[in-house]
């Protein structure tokens, strides 16, 4: 019998300084009504000069571990999925791994630019499931701040920079698992499904990088076409997942969706026939913060009672690439 994943606990974690909408206007031509109404968003955290994507990712993954009550040298995989990382190499998970004091296993970072969280559960899942890890340590964390062109209004008011983790253990179905005591049967993650469009590459990409310009670059977005492909891209995923496991919207406890923006969350929900109470937004508070958004979001509805053991939880998102997946959970 397979192994089946469990989220045992989640972390999260919000550099302290916030940026309103009204301090963006003083900064290129926009105003809080135009970013509210276009995007629902009227803030976003960014990182302290120095913060990097690794401070933010080890503070999430210490509050993970905490709240799974698992200790460091239990886990064997740490992976993280970053589009900022500290550098180009090495990767910024085995800079976690050892900040975490861990001196076996392994850790590596994934790219999948805003899907990079559900992709990263899928890595986990099989992983977990091909039996060549049994605690997995899954971050999303972005410093997007960093690679915005603060003169382009078009993109510079959409992100924000934090960091969500979950920790991901092996219980077998047969009841031998390490985390299985009965009181874990059914849990865990049912599916994942991943996609990718490289003919879609130059809707949302970043003008540099080592091996084109020497440079780090900054964000560039079609944002209409970006919009107009996520609805479109959501919608079959989420049909997807629901067919894999033979559900019907009904099922869902909770969506937690990549956090880009409202009027894409709703128009989700909404091809659903999921009420917006089942939904859980924070990209009014916290922006897009790409890979980080589904864990940071997931983490305040798990802290806060929202998400119940038992709950069917469905996380979707898209991103550069284009890139889209999803993960059905329950929790
Ligand atoms: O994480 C996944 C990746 N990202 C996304 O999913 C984002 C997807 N796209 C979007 O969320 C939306 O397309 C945006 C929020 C980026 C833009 O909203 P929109 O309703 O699609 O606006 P638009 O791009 O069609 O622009 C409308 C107008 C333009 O002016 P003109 O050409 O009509 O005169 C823009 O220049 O709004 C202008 N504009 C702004 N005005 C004030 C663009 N950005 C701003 C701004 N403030 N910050």
């Amino acid at each position: 019998m397979s192994n089946r994943s469990i989220i045992l606990g989640s972390g999260s974690y919000l550099p302290e300084r916030i940026v309103t909408n009204a301090e963006l206007a003083k900064r290129v031509e926009t105003t809080d009504e135009w970013i509210t109404t276009r995007t629902g968003i009227t803030q976003r955290h960014i990182a302290a000069e120095g913060e990097l994507t690794s401070d933010l990712a080890l503070c999430a993954a210490e509050r993970a571990l905490e709240s799974a009550d698992v200790n460091a040298s239990e886990i064997d995989l740490v992976v993280l999925a970053t589009t900022t990382p500290d550098n180009t190499f090495p990767a910024t998970a085995t800079k976690i791994q050892h900040q975490l004091g861990m001196t076996n296993g392994a850790a590596f970072d994934i790219q999948a630019v805003c899907s990079g969280f559900v992709y990263g559960l899928a890595v986990a899942d099989n992983f977990i499931k091909a039996g060549q890890a049994e605690t997995v340590v899954l971050i999303g964390a972005e410093t997007f701040s960093r690679i915005l062109d603060w003169e382009d209004r078009g993109t510079c008011v959409l992100f924000g920079d934090g960091a969500g983790a979950v920790v991901i253990q092996a219980s077998k179905d047969t009841h031998d698992g390490p985390t299985d005591t009965g009181h874990n049967r059914g849990r865990g993650i049912l599916s994942t499904h991943l996609h990718s469009d490289g003919a879609t590459n130059d809707l949302l990409y970043v003008d540099g990088g080592p091996s084109s310009t020497q440079t780090v670059g900054h964000v560039r977005m079609n944002g209409r076409e970006v919009f107009r492909n996520a609805v479109n891209n959501l919608a079959s995923i989420v049909d997807e997942t629901l067919e894999a496991n033979g559900l019907s919207p009904e099922d869902i406890d909770w969506l937690v969706p990549h956090q880009a923006n409202k009027r894409i969350l709703d128009g989700t929900a909404k091809k659903l026939g999921l009420p917006v109470a089942k939904m859980v937004v924070t990209v009014d508070r916290h922006a897009n913060t790409s890979a980080a958004s589904i864990p940071l979001a997931l983490d305040e509805a798990v802290r806060d009672g929202r998400i119940q053991r038992g709950d069917m939880v469905l996380m979707e998102a898209m991103g550069g690439g284009l890139t889209w997946g999803a993960g059905l959970v329950r929790w």
